[in-house]
């Protein structure tokens, strides 16, 4: 069992024909959730999937299950997966490596015919961007009770659109019924999307923990009035008071430096016109660190900061908490399975504690839950030109295997 290895010429392939679907100019990948774009890597997803010989099951959030049966089909999953959907100037990698990774392992065990005890199941994860619907991490925030199902459909893009509507729309709002049932383990294979791997020179991270996010809507409420006549003392600009706020942002991830980070990454601007004063600004505010009471510092600085830059600007401002997830420790015993296959598999490798949220943070509430990173080219994602190595790549999805084999138990 030691030497074995997924096909890493087959996984790549694959993530590049996948990487079609969507792709955009610079070498991206645009394929937001739920659109016609998402259907259609979806649709591969299944086509590949059954290819491989596994049965599809499709949840009412939209999430796909494909399932290698076991020996005893009666023991719990090991699952693993990742997301289909990308940002709007989106990668190759980003969500779509822990998919087709989970795919090459079980068109590995197929090619080896080895069948695992436990039934094997890989996942591609509804929404789990937060860019058209927020926020992030949906589809596998229903499935492990974070959100409820209805609350889940009823989220609603820039046009109103709402995510039921949407998964009808594309065929995707299932019937099965797969939360709540008890899963062996979780594993999600990633790109790291941050530059400790490649500037440490380490083929693999064994991801102990996820810090925490705190995502805020800021309403800022000034009032309309005329470019022209209106003296500058007498303004209510909310565009100058949301600016300043947006600095603000900036210096409280600075000041909790170096593990903090704080994005404004949305703003609108109404009545958006050039010669009118503007009236309100809505804009979205994302925190980040890995200890939850400097998260609760940030979020208390951010409070005093507004009211502050508020009275000052003589607007009204109103800071609505959007979405929160605590820093999430990993399995132990998971964490322990991804750094035994690492180190038996000769990989050089380090700890490390993931920036980004994934879908992992929220089946760490249900179930024994590991993460393997490998290393992006200059730490770089979210952006079109996101890139990584067929050989980091190929690492990943080994470690993946070895990782699963061990838990779903290939010897008897
Ligand atoms: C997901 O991509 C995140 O925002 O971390
Ligand atoms: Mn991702
Ligand atoms: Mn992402």
């Amino acid at each position: 069992m030691q030497n074995l290895k997924i096909d890493g010429d087959r996984l790549w392939q694959s993530l590049m024909e996948l990487a079609k679907i969507g792709a955009t100019e610079k070498g991206g990948v645009c394929r937001l959730a739920l659109t016609d774009l998402d259907r259609q890597g979806r649709d591969l997803f299944i086509r590949w999937c059954k290819d491989a010989g596994c049965t599809i099951s499709v949840d009412p959030i939209g999430n796909i299950f494909a399932r290698r049966a076991g020996k005893d089909n009666s023991q719990p999953p090991i699952v693993t997966g990742s997301h289909l959907d990308s940002q709007p100037t989106g990668g190759k990698f980003d969500g779509a490596y822990g998919v087709l990774a989970g795919l090459e392992v079980i068109r590995t065990l197929n090619d080896l015919g080895i069948t695992t005890q436990a039934p094997v199941e890989v996942v591609a994860w509804t929404n789990e961007e937060g860019s058209r619907f927020s926020p992030a991490m949906v589809g596998s925030g229903v499935y492990a009770g974070v959100f409820a199902l209805d609350e889940a459909l009823a989220k609603k893009d820039i046009d109103n659109k709402t995510m039921g509507d949407e998964l009808k729309r594309i065929g995707y709002a299932g019937k099965d019924q797969l939360s709540g049932r008890e899963v062996g383990a979780y594993f999600e294979a990633h790109i790291e999307q941050g530059p400790i791997l490649e500037a440490e020179k380490k083929t693999i991270g064994v991801v102990t923990a996820a810090q925490g996010q705190r995502w805020y809507e800021i309403f800022v409420t000034g009032q309309e009035a005329h470019a022209g006549p209106t003296p500058m003392p007498r303004r209510r600009d909310a565009l100058v008071a949301a600016s300043r706020m947006v600095d603000a942002v900036n210096r409280i991830g600075h000041k909790f430096a170096p593990l903090a980070c704080a994005t404004v990454g949305f703003m609108q601007v109404s009545p958006n016109s050039r010669n009118t004063i503007p009236g309100k600004v809505f804009f979205t505010v994302d925190f980040r660190h890995p200890i939850d009471a400097t998260l609760t510092q940030m979020h208390e600085a951010l409070h005093a900061e507004c009211k502050v830059i508020a009275e000052a600007a003589k607007v009204e401002v109103e800071i609505k908490d959007f979405w929160y997830f605590a820093p999430t420790p990993f399995a132990d015993d998971c964490v322990n399975a991804v750094r035994q296959a690492t180190t038996q598999l000769g990989y050089s490798h380090r700890d490390i504690v993931s920036g980004a949220g994934h879908d992992a943070v929220y089946m760490a509430k249900v179930a024994p839950t590991g993460m393997i990173f490998v290393p992006c080219r200059d730490g770089i994602s979210h952006n079109e030109i996101e890139d990584a190595t067929p050989e980091d790549l190929t690492a990943g999805a080994n470690v993946l295997l070895h990782a699963i084999l061990e838990r779903a138990k290939a010897n008897p």
